[in-house]
């Protein structure tokens, strides 16, 4: 199985500064095995594509709308996210959930994603909150039914991240990780659906690989894909046996 790593930007650089950070990795990293997408923010995707090209990168966004077109100031739909040459979308991160996206909202964007024959990755994660109460894998597992609902064939990944592992440096461990990596599967299974999980939260060049080890496909990475040396430890640390 190849790796896959997902770098997401998150709402960080400016044009001239997406195009150099994009520019520092492909140049830091040369050639490698497996699937790399990076997700910039909208107003950075199209100059990210054009240096992409004659590559082995893929190009992600960070979110989109559910509808394809019309009166819906601010939005930007799948289709255009094509048009720019993405292939990928995060749909239902947890940082747009709090912001008031509901697993119905997400359900929408995920088959619109797909309906552009673009792969939608589905973020799941549960809060402190829940995981401290013991309903954890409740949570994550009805983020699943409804978001995944309407799909019954195509390709789509999930990515567990938990809340509470985001942007915090906190290291989930292997007994948070691993039986949630078989819930998700079970879940998965009884709807009848095949994905690749990645995992996502506080991902580093010291833990990423163990993530895999355990079974999830590949990393979700935010902050330490930010500066081209951290994020690009992470793609050796899972990709390149020597390192
Ligand atoms: P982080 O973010 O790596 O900074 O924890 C992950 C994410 O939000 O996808």
């Amino acid at each position: 199985m190849k790796p896959f790593v997902v770098a997401n930007w998150k709402m960080n650089f400016t044009l001239k500064e997406s195009e150099k950070l994009m520019t520092t990795i492909i140049s830091d990293l040369g050639i490698f095995t497996g699937t790399v997408v990076v997700c910039p923010s909208f107003v950075s995707l199209s100059a990210v594509s054009k240096l992409m090209q004659n590559t082995s990168y893929y190009l992600g966004a960070q979110s989109c709308f559910y509808e394809t077109d019309g009166a819906y100031t601010g939005e930007v739909s799948p289709r255009m996210l094509k048009d720019v040459g993405c292939q990928y979308v995060l749909v239902g991160h947890s940082e747009r959930r709090t912001r008031g996206e509901s697993n119905d909202d997400v359900r929408r964007k995920l088959v619109a994603v797909m309906a552009e024959g673009l792969t939608p990755i589905l973020c799941v994660g549960e809060s402190l909150a829940d995981r401290k109460a013991g309903t954890g894998v409740e949570f994550v597992q009805s983020q699943l039914r409804v978001g995944l609902s309407d799909v019954s064939s195509g390709r789509v990944m999930v990515a567990y991240e938990p809340i509470w592992a985001i942007g915090t440096g906190v290291e989930a461990q292997a007994e948070q990780t691993i039986p949630m990596l078989q819930a998700i599967n079970a879940t998965l299974g009884q709807m009848k659906i095949e994905t690749s999980v990645l995992y996502g939260g506080s991902v580093q060049a010291s833990n990423a690989r163990r993530f895999v080890d355990e079974g999830y496909a590949g990393v979700l990475v935010g902050s330490a894909s930010w500066q081209s040396e951290s994020f690009v430890g992470i793609v050796k640390a899972i990709m390149n046996e020597e390192v």
